[in-house]
């Protein structure tokens, strides 16, 4: 007997009762390494005192204030997204709220236009946010859709150059495509999607799966020089509170004039204390080369013990995201229950992916140990 809707259908049989570093514990006592961090969202893992602490204190002086005052909490964490001043940020709860906004902001700023969108994305589950993602399974049921969405295949330049026509006004897309299979984007794509920009096409950059550090950028645009107009963020943004962030360049800003959008609970004091916190340990000295030099030691650890074995067809990674696809799809499920009884928690990721997204804090040699428990099960 449930007294919960079964939207996501039955949930796997344990109870944790709380986290240690990059181990969660369950009520059996079970102790298991985390390649999850909650999708994509403990990036500093379950021992982040700075963030406990702020998060404490900020409970015990102020939970919440409207938006209607003065909030110094969001202009701080603000000023760690902003490149120097570059763009503006408005704070929500969550990523498809960080969406919402970005996709409210583009239709002001080119009204009528469409806004196209990629096979196998993700932006999330509101109406908007859901008219973009382009995966049936997602959309199904839900129509009409907000209109005005148009769709071209990831990583194929001839069908995003035949996408794209005098009525487009903005692309949205990921840079790993993340729920969609662990896809990063290719070069030659990002040049194409940069080109069109400079036809006067938004880009909106979703990161945020890719954000705050997950691939050893702040944002994981960095690594491909993009200038993005519009950015989303949320998962890693809070350690766990719930944030959410989109970020406009400042020749924009104006389009989000006085009551154009709004939130009850956006940027509370009680998000924005543990966001500071995140971004303050985030943008310390070393933290991100620190990330990258352990996601290199990860590619290579998979390379490794994992890539010439017959039940995997590919792997594929950008910093601390990635994904191990297996040559045959109907074992996922199988991989996923053998790692958790062995003490492993990963992810899946489209059809056929097992998905790493491991705390950022982890060590090298917890990434061994994971690895290693995959290099028996696969
Ligand atoms: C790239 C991307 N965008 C948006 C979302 C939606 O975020 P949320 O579940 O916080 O609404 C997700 C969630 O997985 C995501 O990976």
């Amino acid at each position: 007997m449930t007294h919960l809707l079964q939207n996501y259908g039955t949930r796997i049989p344990i109870k944790f009762t709380h986290g240690k570093d990059v181990y969660l514990y369950a009520e059996t006592g079970k102790k298991y390494l985390d390649f999850t961090s909650g999708i994509g969202v403990m990036n500093l893992g379950y021992s982040f005192t700075a963030g406990k602490n702020a998060v404490k204190a900020q409970v015990d002086a102020l939970a919440h204030i409207s938006n209607l005052y003065e909030n110094p909490l969001q202009e701080e964490v603000a000023a760690f997204l902003t490149y120097g001043d570059k763009y503006k940020a408005f704070f929500a709860n969550s990523g498809t709220e960080a969406n919402e906004a970005a996709l409210k902001i583009a239709r002001l700023i080119r009204p009528n236009a469409e806004i196209l969108a990629f096979v196998d994305g993700f932006h999330g589950r509101t109406f908007g946010a859901m008219s973009a993602t382009m995966q049936e399974k997602i959309q199904n049921g839900f129509a009409p859709l907000v209109p005005n969405f148009t769709k071209a295949i990831f990583n194929d330049v001839a069908s995003l150059k035949s996408a794209v026509t005098a009525k487009t006004g903005a692309i949205i897309f990921e840079i790993v495509q993340g729920e969609g299979g662990v896809t990063p984007i290719t070069a030659e794509f990002a040049a194409t999607l940069k080109s069109f920009q400079e036809q006067d096409i938004l880009l909106i950059i979703d990161e945020v799966q890719t954000g705050i550090g997950r691939t050893g950028k702040l944002f994981a645009f960095e690594h491909f020089g993009f200038v993005p107009d519009i950015v989303t963020s949320a998962k890693g943004l809070g350690n766990g509170l719930p944030v959410g962030a989109m970020l406009v360049k400042n020749e924009f800003a104006a389009y989000f004039s006085a009551g154009k959008h709004g939130s009850t609970f956006g940027g509370n004091p009680l998000a924005m204390a543990s966001a500071k916190a995140v971004l303050t340990s985030l943008t310390a000295d070393n933290f991100l080369a620190e990330v990258a030099d352990k996601a290199d030691f990860l590619r290579t650890e998979l390379d490794e013990k994992l890539a010439t074995k017959s039940s995997v067809k590919a792997i594929r990674n950008l910093g601390l995201m990635a994904g191990i696809q297996l040559a045959d799809e109907s074992q996922l499920g199988q991989v996923l229950s053998k790692a958790r009884a062995q003490g492993l928690l990963v992810l899946s990721a489209g059809h056929d992916v097992v998905r790493l997204l491991p705390p950022l804090v982890i060590s090298k040699t917890q990434l061994a140990d994971g690895v290693k428990i995959l290099e028996e099960i696969l």
